[in-house]
């Protein structure tokens, strides 16, 4: 279908409002913004036909690539059914199916209920919710304090936010945020009361707005250890980690360290659809039941909760893990990564690579390892010149995220790795 490229653009610059952007620089006569009409695999084409990689899998969201035909036969046979149906006072078989499969998933875990919301700060409004609600109710009023990691970022919503920690994110509303303690290590815990905090929340493994930051090891056992000591509900965000980036299904299993609450969004549908999900176990679940008089009910929900094509999506995500050995043949793909990208660290520009399974952030700053001036925005010039090559991604500040879908091939690695490095030489060597 062919697109009037320039009347999109133009209606778009009358009309819309863009996420986490400068409007009066998208709004600039020369800024001509891609526009993305079509998928197929790990590729993006846009209305001029022109084909791209899809560098940070759409926002970190796309597990198998576009256009998957049983991600599509499963939408399509789900639409035949019905599209949304409440979730309030019914239920619908595919979210129920999708349900078990979740909790089927994290075997040596207690987590054996699911939560159904809409997308990843959802997910953690949910948790927040639950901790704050649950043990008021069950004779602990005092418990209702969070704990959080310094730049650490859980959504945007005002509660996910409010958990942030990433000021340019925060800062603005923090007269409307509820208060949290931000700690940088485990080692702060020892000098914390946990008699009055509800919930730990962390991004295990990996810090991924903060500008994919890599914990150390063992840290989640540490933090199970605390929460356990002082009776605080451990909260894993694994909105960003879930579904196979960090190597197994989330992150929480590299260490078997399990938590009292697991927020899921983003790849859980694939990146087909808006879907989330906060799994949590039958110890807090029972602290919310009783008899409708005595006020016990969780009273939260949106509209779109457990819609059947989200979940049908989710359905079939999981099923193409399984029919296709994904994370089996992730393995090899993962090592391949790794190799490559050590190949920039050459680079005069190149200050630190930091990895996790398939998920990496390459870090640029001055030769003399000093940061480059943010104002010049660096990352989005090299991301651009990246663009150039074949590659579309976003950086976090001068940080190049890549967070290729999980279906590329080696040769896709290849011209990923390879538009980093020219973009980076382009546009650092222009500099220097
Ligand atoms: C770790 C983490 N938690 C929560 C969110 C918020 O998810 P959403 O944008 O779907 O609300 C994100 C988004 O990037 C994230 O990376």
């Amino acid at each position: 279908m062919p697109y009037d490229t320039a009347a999109v653009i133009e209606i778009d610059k009358a009309h819309v409002w863009h996420p986490f952007t400068q409007m009066r620089e998208w709004m600039e006569p020369g800024h001509q913004p891609l526009v993305l009409v079509a998928g197929c695999g790990p590729w993006l084409e846009d209305s001029l036909g022109k084909r791209y990689l899809d560098g940070n899998s759409s926002i970190w969201t796309n597990i198998h690539g576009h256009n998957h035909p049983i991600l599509n036969q499963a939408l399509r046979e789900q639409l035949n059914q019905v599209a949304h149906t409440s979730f309030l006072g019914f239920t619908n078989p595919t979210a129920v199916e999708l349900a078990r499969r979740l909790v089927a998933m994290l075997p040596g875990s207690s987590l054996r209920r699911v939560f159904f919301s809409d997308d990843g700060s959802t997910a953690i409004e949910v948790a927040i919710k639950m901790a704050v609600q649950y043990f008021p109710q069950n004779g602990h009023p005092q418990k209702i304090g969070f704990i959080s990691f310094e730049n650490a970022y859980h959504g945007d919503t005002l509660g996910a936010s409010s958990l942030g920690g990433i000021s340019i994110f925060r800062d603005r509303f923090k007269s409307h945020q509820f208060p949290v303690t931000r700690i940088g290590s485990t080692e702060s815990l020892t000098a914390i009361d946990g008699s009055r905090v509800a919930g730990l929340v962390i991004e295990p493994l990996i810090q991924g707005a903060a500008g994919m930051r890599v914990w150390p090891a063992g840290m989640l056992k540490t933090l199970r250890g605390w929460c356990d000591e002082n009776d605080v509900l451990l909260i894993f965000d694994e909105v960003m980690t879930g579904f196979g980036r960090t190597g197994k299904y989330f992150a929480c299993q590299h260490e078997e360290v399990f938590p009292d609450f697991l927020a899921i969004a983003k790849g859980l549908t694939g990146g087909y659809l808006p879907l989330g999900a906060t799994l949590t176990t039958e110890e807090v679940f029972n602290g919310f039941l009783g008899s409708p008089a005595e006020v016990r009910t969780f009273f939260y929900g949106h509209s779109y909760c457990g819609n059947p094509l989200g979940c049908a999506a989710a359905l079939a995500n999981l099923a193409i893990f399984e029919k296709e050995r994904v994370l089996e043949k992730l393995q090899p793909k993962i090592e391949y990564l790794a190799e490559r990208l050590r190949g920039l660290e050459v680079l005069p520009n190149v200050k630190e690579i930091r990895r996790c399974g398939f998920i990496a952030g390459i870090e640029v700053a001055q030769t003399n390892g000093d940061q480059f001036d943010w104002r010049d925005q660096v990352g989005s010039q090299i991301c651009l010149a990246a663009r150039g090559h074949g590659l579309l991604t976003r950086p976090i500040g001068d940080v190049i995220v890549l967070m290729l879908p999980l279906c590329v091939s080696q040769g896709e690695i290849d011209l990923a790795v390879d538009a980093i490095r020219k973009g980076i030489t382009e546009v650092c060597g222009r500099r220097d």
